[in-house]
């Protein structure tokens, strides 16, 4: 009787074990299946190993020429993260215009998102594009980004250029790093249409090589823009997850040693019913942000706001010294428009200055990729599959280098762009994309035009250039130093004589 019952126990449990797994296998086998399906029709696929054992360059820029081999669309597995890279036009347009929805999802290393409300408050990182992403960007728009909001603080950054130009007269005939200068005039800038207030010594700040707030921001766009163990190892999240809190909140110090006192003094004011000064930081405080997220939205914008901008005018400046030709024509066009005075230069019509700048992005983009998109649902491009969560990355820098599209591309020749109909942005076959496309297009287009032309037309009008002794414009070292933004290797210095009182 015993062993009847043991059969027929074991019976019950074979059987059950059974009902339990043939949908285990089931389910083992469909996702098998989909997972060697989906890996045959990937996008070609290239070796981590040539990116990162790439010598002569950093990942990101053996990444951008990888394009040169791969052709217009491959992917390469970095740990737990797939990366698709886009070359060209046509695979630009697809993902940015027909699949925007599909791709309007951001990739941004998971350190960014341990900085204390910065999810909340982030337009940049926004993982989508939902309705805190509208908000957060529309809060900028009308207050910062708009032409409205930057015509309405003209006067401060008129005044922060004539600050540049007096520091630059006084000092004639020394060796000027114009990184330097340009940085602290942008960062006083974008903090004037902040927070009405300089944020660093235009003076002092030269002196020690902008090492405090240039290298902070410096760290904060490698926060941005290089994933860490844990993002490329997830299962590395115990072990190192404690290091990166740890370095989150070193940064989210930082930042707020920044911002706090001036946003508390802000909010006495506002007590005391002192006159507003109708400044984003008064909008966010007036909409209930409370400090954290203030100090994670200014410094965001203070981040995109001028590091990129100012690696954009020490490459046209450094293109304007070895072209003399350029130089001049663009000197006689600033000196025949607005009877030479510069003070609102970035607002009238110059097209030459204009083609300068398009010709600067487009051989010597700022970012190498537009800034990384994620896959939000698994799709095709190019009839390649493109697994949900993949991290999308268009080649700006391919793009504007391609032979198919530009004539001599590797060389500085701005009249391409009198000839062509090319923007800075809209462009319908998606051949010249500095600023991104799409919905997650950059906000900052006004605000960097803006600056950019402004501060070229002054260095251009208001002083003659030198090199120091022993360079000359045929030995420049214009090697690029790689990174989430592309500068120049050696800092541009030159020696500055006054033209103009
Ligand atoms: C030469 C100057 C600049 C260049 C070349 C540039 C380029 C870019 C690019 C390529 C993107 C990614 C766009 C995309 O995903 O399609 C971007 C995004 C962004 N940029 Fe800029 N940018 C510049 C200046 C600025 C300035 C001055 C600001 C603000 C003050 C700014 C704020 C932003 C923000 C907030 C985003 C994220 C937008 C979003 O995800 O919704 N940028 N920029």
């Amino acid at each position: 009787m015993d062993v009847i019952i043991n059969v027929e126990n074991c019976y019950l449990l074979l059987l059950l074990a059974l009902i339990v797994s043939i949908p285990a296998c089931l389910f083992f086998l469909v996702r098998l299946r989909e997972a060697i399906h989906s890996s045959r029709r990937l996008p070609p696929s290239a070796y981590a190993w040539q990116v990162v054992c790439n010598m002569s360059m950093s990942p990101l820029g053996s990444l951008a020429n990888l394009a040169q081999i791969y052709g217009p669309i491959f992917s390469l597995r970095v740990g737990a993260l797939l990366i698709i890279v886009a070359s060209s036009p046509k695979t630009a347009m697809e993902i940015l215009k027909a699949r925007y929805h599909m791709f309007s999802g951001r990739y941004i290393p998971s350190l960014y998102y341990r900085i204390p409300r910065m999810e909340q408050s982030s337009v940049l990182g926004a993982k989508e594009c939902n309705d805190g992403w509208k908000y957060m960007r529309a809060m900028c728009h009308n207050w910062l980004l708009s032409v409205k909001a930057i015509k309405l603080r003209n006067e401060v950054r008129e005044r922060k250029m004539m600050e540049l130009a007096d520091y630059l007269h006084a000092k004639e005939g020394e060796i000027v790093t114009i990184r330097d200068v340009v940085f602290a005039t942008l960062a006083n800038s974008m903090g004037n249409m902040m927070v009405s207030r300089d944020l660093i010594d235009l003076e002092r700040e030269c002196k020690s090589g902008n090492q405090s707030l240039m290298g902070f921001i410096g760290a904060m766009l490698t926060v941005l823009g290089s994933p860490s163990l844990v993002d490329l190892f997830p299962i590395l999240n115990g072990l190192l997850g404690f290091w990166e809190r740890r370095k989150a909140k070193k940064l989210h110090q930082e930042f707020k040693s920044l911002w706090e006192e001036v946003i508390e003094e802000r909010r006495q004011a506002k007590c005391t019913g002192e006159e507003p000064s109708q400044d984003l930081l008064d909008a966010l405080i007036d909409n209930g942000f409370c400090n954290d997220k203030i100090c994670a939205l200014l410094m965001e914008m203070l981040v995109a706001g001028t590091f990129i901008s100012c690696s954009t005018i020490e490459w046209l400046m450094v293109e304007l010294i070895k072209n003399q030709g350029v130089l001049h024509k663009l000197r006689n066009e600033i000196e025949n428009t607005g009877d030479g005075d510069i003070k609102n230069a970035s607002s009238r019509h110059m097209p030459y200055l204009k083609a300068c700048l398009k010709e600067t992005l487009r051989l010597h983009p700022p970012k190498l990729f537009v800034l990384p998109r994620r896959a939000l649902e698994t799709c095709t491009v190019n009839n390649y599959v493109i697994p949900k969560d993949s991290v999308i990355l268009i080649n700006i820098w391919a793009l504007g280098r391609d032979p198919m599209t530009w004539d001599e591309p590797l060389k500085f020749k701005p009249k391409r762009f009198l000839e062509s109909q090319l923007e800075l942005k809209g462009n319908v076959q998606f051949e010249f994309i500095p600023f991104g496309g799409g919905r997650r297009m950059c906000p900052g287009f006004n605000v960097a035009t803006t600056h950019i032309q402004g501060i070229v037309a002054l260095l251009v009008h208001c002083f003659d250039w030198f090199l120091p002794e022993g360079i000359n414009p045929d030995n420049l070292n214009m090697t690029e130093k790689f990174g989430t933004t592309v500068y120049m290797k050696e800092p541009l210095s030159l020696i500055p004589r006054s033209r103009i009182p």
